[in-house]
């Protein structure tokens, strides 16, 4: 296959690039560098000449989104701005890059002729919805600019693929955390954030009292995701989703929308432990730092945890790591590359 991966350059488009490249794929990665690295991929580019082609442009210009998906079957849209602080920030930019930049790259995709176009949605479409675990077709109200992008993608998609035909497939993460997540920056995530401190023999701040929690995914499982909605075929599918449907209510939407999660919840206390624990393998000092807890930030939900069932059924997706097990894999990432 070839396939163009944007925002190719970040946290999980450089690992969806490794993992496609490393497959035998032709991998087009489209990404302006705002938020991504060149280290990200510069293995990428040096091993594989031939099958791995970076393009330096945004998605923002219609033209450079049409020049990049030439002549690929797939697309994952990964690029966006991503960060909920960010958004409340700049509103703006944010908007610019998640919804005119997507609505660039599916209008790209559907003149190319793309047959299946995967996008990057977000747990952030539950909004101030209580239930739990979160289901699909049962979203709340969204909190924030950058949540309202990303359910905004999920309404084009939809409209997209009953208009013109373009197969779309959204996928909702869940806190993603793994190797090459940035822990720099004003908007850098909690994970890599408190491992950065803790290497550091620093204290890291949990928000609140540490007993919100999260549905931590790590990154092979996004990987595993994403593969399965770039490669299921379309029959299978479509066979699957109504039998999945059939137990829905008649109001529910039929769309292609999963949530990507391991269906697990930790506090943000059992975090800290956890990350405490794993680093302190590789340096004792580290078992000694206690967190700093301060003010709750405004807008963050208490707790989300994700049913995975609709992917488990309809996409056969099957996550292999456990949230301890990728915490693990993590820290000996950072542990190796940050110290
Ligand atoms: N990390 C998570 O927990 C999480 C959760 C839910 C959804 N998502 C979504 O997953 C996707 C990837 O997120 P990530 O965590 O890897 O973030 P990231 O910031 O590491 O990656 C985003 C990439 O998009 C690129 N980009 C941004 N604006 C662009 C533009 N206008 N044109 C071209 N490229 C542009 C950035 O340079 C970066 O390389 C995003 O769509 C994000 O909203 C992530």
């Amino acid at each position: 296959m070839k396939i163009l991966i944007t925002g190719g350059a970040g946290f999980i488009g450089s690992n969806l690039c490794e993992h496609f490249v490393n497959k035998g794929h032709d991998v087009v990665c489209l990404d302006n560098l705002s938020t991504g690295f060149m280290h990200n991929i510069e293995h990428l580019i040096s091993h594989f000449p031939s099958h791995f082609h970076f393009i330096h442009g945004d998605i923002r210009d219609l033209d450079t989104c049409r020049e990049a998906v030439k002549g690929c079957e797939v697309v994952l849209q990964e690029a966006a701005l991503g960060s909920v602080p960010r958004s409340i920030n700049d509103p703006i930019t944010t908007n610019a890059t998640n919804i005119s930049g997507f609505l660039n790259m599916l209008v790209a995709a559907r003149d190319e002729g793309v047959k299946r176009f995967v996008y990057a949605a977000s747990s952030s479409t539950y909004g101030d919805s209580k239930e739990l675990p979160k289901i699909e077709h049962n979203i709340g109200r969204p909190l924030s600019p950058y949540a309202i992008t990303k359910f905004v993608n999920e309404l084009y998609a939809n409209v997209f693929t009953a208009l013109y035909g373009i197969e779309t497939i959204g996928l909702r993460y869940f806190n993603v955390f793994g190797r090459r997540q940035d822990p720099n920056g004003a908007y850098a995530a909690v994970i890599p954030l408190w491992v950065k401190a803790l290497i550091n023999h620093q204290s890291p701040f949990i928000n609140g009292d540490g007993s919100y929690s999260r549905d931590f995914t790590y990154i092979d499982n996004v990987i595993q995701a994403n593969e399965l909605a770039a490669t299921v075929p379309h029959d299978v599918i479509v066979k699957q989703a109504e039998n999945y449907n059939m137990n829905l209510p008649q109001n529910a939407p039929l769309d292609l929308v999963f949530n990507v999660a391991y269906g697990g919840n930790t506090t943000l206390n059992e975090l800290f432990r956890c990350l405490r624990d794993n680093l302190a393998k590789y340096d004792p000092e580290i078992a000694k730092i206690e967190p700093t807890y301060r003010d709750n930030r405004a807008g963050d939900i208490p707790h989300s945890q994700a049913s995975i069932i609709k992917a488990q059924r309809i996409l056969g997706y099957n996550p292999k790591f456990s949230a301890l097990q990728g915490f693990e894999q993590a820290c000996e990432w950072y542990y190796q590359n940050l110290k």
